[in-house]
């Protein structure tokens, strides 16, 4: 199983995207959280911010839309250049319709769970999906602390897949890392200790390394 780095970009400096990206473009895909204040308790980016983006980036967007009605804005999204399009199983659009919407448009599917939300609410949707997106903090903000207590449900979608993309975000580091590869995550989000790092290009390569041991 491949593992791939995706550094989140809420942790970076946002009067200078198109530098910021150049920090980290050893990453495998980048990570944009979106949120909209009412899913969540905090507002970010939204679409014409990504279509900005794409244009002076080639690296793959993982989108994850931290929204309530993902299926509203699925295609605002897709046209602005999300390669991968998240949205949370807890959102109030219908799982199976927003699923379909983003195939659709020709993009990735993945659904996001909360901490608190069992995993099985996934299963009936794991053959249309890409990856699933364990969160490991609460959504909202960057720079929380990993929640270990999650592993039982990156090891359950492992153990029933062997080949879908697990997704792992919050609280990321070279330790937590090695817990959440040990549990079968394979995609690593990483906002602050990746933009906090000196050369953020070397902590991509550092949670790589550390993702195998
Ligand atoms: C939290 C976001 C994360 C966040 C991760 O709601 O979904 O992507 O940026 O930030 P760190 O790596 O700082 O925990
Ligand atoms: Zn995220």
């Amino acid at each position: 199983m491949e593992n791939k780095i995706s550094p989140s970009i809420l942790a970076s400096d946002y009067a200078n995207l198109e530098t910021e990206l150049e920090r980290i473009n050893a990453s495998d895909l980048i990570h944009i959280d979106v949120m909209d204040g009412h899913f969540v308790p905090n507002i970010t980016i939204g679409a014409p911010v990504v279509k900005a983006l794409k244009k002076v980036c080639d690296i793959p967007f993982d989108v994850h839309l931290m929204i309530s009605n993902p299926l509203d804005y699925a295609e605002d999204f897709a046209n602005a250049g999300a390669d991968i399009i998240c949205f949370h199983i807890e959102s109030e659009s219908d799982t199976e319709k927003t699923i379909n919407k983003i195939l659709s448009l020709g993009k990735k599917a993945a659904l996001a769970v909360k901490p608190k939300t069992e995993i099985d609410a996934v299963l009936p949707f794991i053959e249309k999906l890409s990856m699933i997106l364990v969160m490991t903090v609460e959504p909202g903000f960057g720079g929380q602390s990993f929640m270990e207590e999650v592993m039982p449900k990156i090891e359950k979608i492992r153990e029933i897949n062997k080949d879908i993309d697990i997704e792992v975000d919050g609280g990321i580091n070279e330790e937590t890392v090695k817990i959440a590869a040990r549990a079968g995550a394979n995609v690593f989000v990483a906002g602050s200790a990746v933009f906090k790092a000196p050369v953020p290009n070397e902590m991509i390569k550092t949670l790589k390394d550390n993702a195998r041991l």
